[in-house]
């Protein structure tokens, strides 16, 4: 991490298909960033719950039983207040990812809807020039999706698709995950070691 870093990442979850990789990118940034900021959309915790079977509603929430292990500095906020830290320009951190991205939620941000914490806390990373990854996740994509997604290119965002290489020969779901997972890591300019880089000893 460079000595410019805050050590805060701001991480937003939608309801997009991907839990896996939420979970892996989070135990690994979790040991990374000092304080990350957890924003899950009301249909995020839906899907979770269809794909990994853990309950992430604020009365159950518990980065235990999702992640494994009780993760102090990650700190979940309620989607629907603006008095938090990620709603302000004024709060400085290193970035913000948003894994899986829904095409919902790409199209409110790409289109200045800032109707919840997610796309309020995307906005802020536009207007004030930071770090905004979007791991959108769906096919096929119509104009629609495809324009907004252009739109957000164009006003700074990172689109990292959520498209898993096959080059590493992964044998498990995990590995396939963390092909992705890897891929943010390194677009937030922070040390990986979850894979190599290509032909790097
Ligand atoms: C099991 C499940 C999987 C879904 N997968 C996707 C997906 O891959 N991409 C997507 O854009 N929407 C997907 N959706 C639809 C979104 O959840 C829906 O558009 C929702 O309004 C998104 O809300 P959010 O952006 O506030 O999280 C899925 C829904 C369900 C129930």
């Amino acid at each position: 991490m460079s000595s410019e870093s805050t050590g805060k990442l701001v991480v937003a979850v939608t309801g997009a298909s991907g839990a896996i990789y939420t979970q892996r990118f989070l135990r690994a940034a979790a040991e990374i960033y000092s304080e990350i900021f957890l924003v899950l959309s009301t249909q995020a915790v839906q899907v979770a719950q269809t794909e990994l079977g853990v309950s992430l509603s604020k009365d159950q929430f518990s980065t235990e039983s999702w992640l494994g292990k009780h993760y102090p500095n990650i700190k979940l906020l309620n989607e629907k207040n603006y008095y938090t830290p990620p709603a302000s320009g004024s709060f400085r951190h290193d970035g913000m990812v948003i894994l899986p991205c829904s095409m919902g939620t790409a199209g409110r941000i790409a289109n200045g809807i800032s109707d919840d914490l997610v796309t309020r806390a995307a906005d802020v990373c536009l207007k004030e020039r930071r770090r905004l990854i979007l791991v959108p996740r769906e096919m096929p994509w119509n104009l629609i999706m495809l324009r907004n997604l252009t739109q957000l290119a164009e006003a700074g965002a990172t689109i990292l698709p959520a498209c898993p290489a096959w080059y590493t020969n992964p044998t498990t779901l995990e590995e396939l995950a963390d092909t992705v997972v890897a891929r943010i890591l390194q677009n937030l300019g922070v040390e990986q070691t979850i894979q190599k880089q290509w032909m790097v000893d």
